[in-house]
């Protein structure tokens, strides 16, 4: 038999393997999600996501330290806003005194070089639970009055020291608008990380449970994206990019991973992909019945978001991924 070319050559011993490898992960692929609750001494974990948890601001300050040592270079920051707080404007998300405000403070001044990223959507703090601003009678979430509300937001958080904005409400308008106040009021140094392409997904399921923050009533997919399209998503992002954007991300990932491959061919910034809380369930819940290998699921899993196109991969396993590959 002649063949001209033998494929299993170059996959025959791991050292051939290793030289060929096209992907390679490391800790600085990676954005950490992290919780945040009021109180002290709290670290809470959350049951639909074994691993990850709830810490109030001084463990969060001492797990930032810890993520810093791994060499884990961002945070993405949510919290748990109590129910008395709640109502259908939103105002405290720009409290300057609100957790996450404090959050950023306290982080920036412990671990100066991690960049944090806060999430800009109404969620935690309408006590509807939706992105945005309510209209009561009609059930429809308002997209220009909700763009003003997270533009408030925007400047409370660069106020506090944000690094990057990370706006994941899906409201049209809401990049330029925030780049606009950020140049008129000096914050020439905030960043925009925008969740472009962000789907109505069943995958966040165990982070709404993390926050408390299921919508009230009905879905939303009068402003998160249909899972069915995929040119919304180019469209998308390409808006983003020039209202200002400095990143931008898809979300969820693994079952968007084309999705991720033609933005990253369309745009000229980084591409980022959040493997969201359902994906991390998904893959914890297996391994626990022994019915997958975690790590090896966990490193294949990551490995082909980074393969897809993604510049940054926000995950829950990023500590855990971390600590693996520093072995
Ligand atoms: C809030 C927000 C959500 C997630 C990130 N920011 C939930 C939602 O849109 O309902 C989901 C993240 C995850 O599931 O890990 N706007």
């Amino acid at each position: 038999m002649f063949l001209q070319h033998r494929n299993r050559i170059l996959r025959r011993n791991q050292s051939i393997r290793d030289l060929v490898t096209e992907t390679v992960l490391t800790p600085n692929d990676f954005m950490l999600p992290i919780f945040i609750t009021e109180g002290k001494n709290i670290v809470e974990e959350i049951p639909s996501m074994p691993g990850n948890f709830r810490r109030s601001l001084d463990e969060t300050v001492k797990e930032t330290k810890e993520l810093w040592k791994l060499g884990i270079k961002a945070v993405n920051t949510y919290v748990k806003v109590d129910d008395k707080l709640k109502d259908n404007t939103g105002k405290e998300a720009w409290n300057p005194n609100g957790l996450m405000q404090q959050t950023i403070k306290a982080i920036k001044d412990a671990v100066p070089e991690m960049i944090v990223m806060t999430d800009v959507a109404l969620d935690p703090y309408s006590e509807y639970g939706h992105d945005g601003i309510v209209d009561i009678k009609s059930g429809y979430i308002l997209n220009d009055e909700t763009v003003e509300a997270l533009t408030l937001m925007s400047l409370s958080h660069a106020e506090a020291g944000v690094d990057f904005l990370a706006p994941s409400d899906m409201m049209d308008g809401r990049v330029g608008a925030f780049r606009k106040a950020l140049e008129e009021n000096g914050y020439t140094n905030v960043g925009i990380m925008s969740y472009a392409a962000k789907y109505a997904s069943c995958f966040y399921g165990p982070f709404r449970d993390a926050l408390d923050s299921a919508p009230g009533f009905g879905d939303k997919k009068t402003y998160q994206m249909n899972y069915a399209n995929r040119r919304e998503a180019i469209n998308e992002a390409l808006k983003d990019e020039k209202e200002g954007a400095d990143m931008l991300m898809v979300k969820p990932a693994m079952a968007y991973l084309d999705i991720i491959r033609e933005v990253k061919n369309a745009v000229t910034i980084p591409v980022s992909a959040y493997q969201v809380s359902g994906e991390y369930a998904m893959i914890k819940a297996a391994a626990a019945n022994g019915w997958i290998d975690g790590e090896k699921a966990m490193i294949e899993s990551l490995t082909s978001i980074k393969r897809a196109g993604a510049d940054l991969i926000s995950t829950y396993f990023a500590k855990e991924a971390a600590k693996l590959l520093n072995k």
